[in-house]
């Protein structure tokens, strides 16, 4: 075959324009240094290290046996959308019909679904910083304008309401943000919420997209939930599903709860896209409610064992300021304290040489505050073992004490 010379000239604005999700890029590289036979800790997943619990497992060979190999509703399963109305429900006290739930190829989707039907060209969307990494790309693709607005790792990196406000233009027209947080681990407490959703109350034009699919991962507290205000309860999506909570991030399962009208725009939305779920991932998903919620405190408290070691393993590191994660199994210091250091000539610029250095010194990946709107930061996943933790915690202190 041959190479197309001007590849920009072919392919369309629209792609040339987007960022290569930097998670997967760091993953990769950290795959090509293992393939050449170096000992890599890889701790710039965000996925659970964990293998989906049997009974969902169970759940997935049975419906393939059971014939269920045809195209689904595009939204899900009749029974899956209300076994996910009645989680809703029972965790979050939330009333939904089947009619406001789309099921999704992931929350991915479902996060890309609503904002292709909500955002016009122009459209600002306010994305609370430091945020996931395809929000604003998402937006883009969809011609609307990121706006980011910056939590200070003082407040826990969490947005207070008058930055909201300050924020806010007659051109808004949505907010997204994650809580549990990926990449920093804050969870807004059911007050917080109320105090943004109160300044939202102002602006009927704005929706908001509430990013809840680190629920189960939650050390402190309850869960809260935006749509939990009556008073603006119409204008929230609500995203979550089954990658987390579950350990499902290969089988692909989604959900929003929205406003019927938004709910069916996202219905109309995939069916141009994906036709819907896989059909054998969606009965694997109901088997998951089905089972209740032992599985997912079980990963929880792990995750929560391994956030302590790794708190307990980063005090010892001179320079790393950090918050405490209250939920997801992310930690996200500041690492500014390295800048203009150097090693055999080389100079740490900024967070992404940090990595560099740490990959190739320390052999160990984590991913760059960069690509979370925190070019300071960088984010480790402790989604992995304690032995794991402990070696690739132990060399990067030493990597960093070799930096003058
Ligand atoms: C905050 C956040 N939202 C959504 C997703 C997407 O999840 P899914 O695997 O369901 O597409 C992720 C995955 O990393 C995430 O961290």
């Amino acid at each position: 075959m041959q190479d197309i010379k001007e590849v920009s000239s072919i392919l369309s604005d629209r792609i040339t324009a987007l960022s290569e999700s930097q998670t997967i890029a760091m993953a990769k590289k950290a795959r090509e240094l293992a393939a050449q036979g170096h000992d890599v800790i890889n701790l710039s997943f965000g996925e659970p290290d964990f293998q989906t619990p049997q009974y969902i497992k169970d759940a997935a060979k049975k419906a393939i046996d059971d014939g269920f190999t045809f195209y689904t509703p595009v939204p899900g399963y009749p029974e899956l959308r209300q076994a996910i109305a009645d989680k809703f429900k029972r965790d979050n006290n939330l009333d939904y019909k089947p009619e406001n739930i789309v099921v999704s190829t992931g929350a991915k989707q479902s996060i890309a679904n609503a904002v292709m039907c909500l955002v016009n060209p122009g459209d600002e969307v306010i994305i609370f910083s430091p945020y996931w990494v395809s929000y604003e790309e998402i937006v883009k693709l969809a011609e609307g304008v990121p706006v980011q607005v910056m939590g200070s790792l003082e407040n826990d990196f969490k947005v207070t309401p008058a930055q909201l406000e300050a924020a806010i233009t007659s051109n808004t027209k949505l907010i997204m943000y994650s809580s549990p947080c990926n990449p920093t681990g804050s969870v807004f407490t059911a007050e917080e919420l109320l105090g943004l959703a109160k300044v939202l109350e102002k602006y009927p034009k704005v929706h908001v997209i509430a990013d809840e699919i680190y629920e189960y991962i939650n050390f402190e507290g309850e869960h809260a939930s935006m749509a939990s205000f009556d008073f603006i309860k119409d204008r929230v999506i609500t995203v979550n599903g089954f990658s987390k909570g579950y350990a499902m991030t290969g089988w692909r399962v989604g959900y929003i709860a929205a406003h019927k009208d938004i709910a069916a725009a996202c219905d109309k939305m995939q069916s141009q896209i994906t036709s819907g779920t896989c059909s054998i991932a969606q009965k694997a998903a109901y088997a998951a409610l089905q089972g209740g919620k032992d599985s997912a405190i079980e990963m929880r408290n792990a995750y929560f064992r391994r956030r302590n070691l790794v708190l307990e393993l980063m005090n010892d590191i001179p320079g790393f300021k950090t918050n405490v994660p209250e939920g997801a199994f992310y930690i996200f210091p500041d690492v500014s304290y390295y800048f203009g250091m150097s090693y055999e000539g080389k100079t740490i610029q900024n967070a992404l040489d940090l990595c560099m250095y740490l990959l190739t010194d320390a052999l160990v990946a984590v991913v760059s505050g960069e690509a979370f709107g925190a070019p300071q930061c960088v984010r480790f996943s402790y989604a992995t073992s304690d032995e794991k933790l402990v070696e690739a915690l132990r060399r990067i202190k030493e990597s960093l004490a070799k930096l003058q």
